[in-house]
């Protein structure tokens, strides 16, 4: 059932786990979430980036994110991610999604804050959240690569007070995509951030190749939304050149294709989940 991001993620951060917030691209993925999250019995957040609009119009994408909630035996929040422009914040509240994430991170913050200000009153009237974004989260989310940079404690700490979002986003050493090395988180910010702010849930984008040992750890210290985007889109990358290795040419559809698919997803999103609910040992969670 659709259900309020902040009780998702305030329970979240209450009980030291994150909820997992999974891009979603087509249908097929949409499947392979919902079947893990639903399995697992945990709740999850279903998301698309801005960017994505070309591959995945929001006409089409956001009716089935939608229904997808309203049908799940979990709760499921639906997210406009990387929101960047007020005119699809509105397309997207129109549509149904329930939090906006507002991504103003490429401002000085002070102007971070007053935009970020004007998007939450816009979507609070409407009885809907609001992520912000600090810091340059490295990678791209679909636009041009940057390069991480950690964001400033106190500038953490204005946008986390002063902007009246429900979420902060925080870059700490992560990154969208696929890694270029072994990414080094900046627990000792986190930590500080989390200690100054302690009912603020943070949210860690770019989680594909973060390790589990880190994502428990980041948990440990305020992260209550983790975003997970590449893993599955590469997921179904995967699935479809193992399905057309595996299949003779002949005996190749797409049914089966759309099967092997889901169940990557499917596999990919469990995993995660697990790590992200914080319950069973590391050893144990085929990652
Ligand atoms: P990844 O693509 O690195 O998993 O990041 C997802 C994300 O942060 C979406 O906003």
């Amino acid at each position: 059932m659709l259900c309020p991001f902040n009780r998702l993620l305030k329970d979240a951060l209450k009980e030291h786990r994150a909820v997992g917030a999974f891009n979603v691209g087509n249908l097929e993925m949409l499947l392979g979430i919902i079947k893990a999250a639903e399995e697992s019995q945990t709740p999850v957040i279903l998301q698309i980036a801005e960017k994505r609009f070309t591959h995945s119009p929001l006409e089409y994408i956001a009716p089935m994110l939608h229904a997808a909630a309203m049908r799940a035996k979990i709760e499921v929040a639906v997210e406009l991610d990387h929101g960047c422009s007020l005119f699809n914040v509105r397309r997207a509240m129109d549509l149904g999604f329930n939090t906006i994430m507002f991504d103003g991170s490429m401002y000085p913050v002070e102007k971070n804050i007053s935009e970020t200000r004007k998007i939450a009153d816009e979507t609070h009237a409407r009885g809907v959240a609001l992520e912000a974004e600090i810091g340059i989260v490295g990678g791209s989310e679909g636009g041009a690569d940057l390069t991480a940079n950690c964001a400033s404690l106190s500038d953490i700490v204005a946008l986390g007070s002063k902007s009246s979002c429900d979420a902060l986003a925080i870059a700490i050493g992560n990154a969208h995509g696929h890694y270029k090395g072994i990414p080094k988180l900046n627990f000792d910010l986190l930590e500080k951030a989390h200690n100054t702010l302690p009912d603020l849930p943070f949210v860690l984008h770019g989680g594909t190749g973060i390790s589990p040992a880190d994502f428990r750890k980041a948990i440990t210290l305020g992260i209550a939304k983790i975003n997970i985007a590449t893993a599955n889109f590469d997921a179904i990358v995967t699935a479809s050149m193992q399905y057309a290795e595996k299949s003779a040419p002949l005996s190749r559809n797409y049914f089966a294709l759309n099967e092997n698919m889901v169940e990557q997803v499917y596999n990919t999103t469990l995993a995660h989940i697990k790590i992200f609910n914080n319950q069973e040992p590391l050893d144990s969670i085929k990652f």
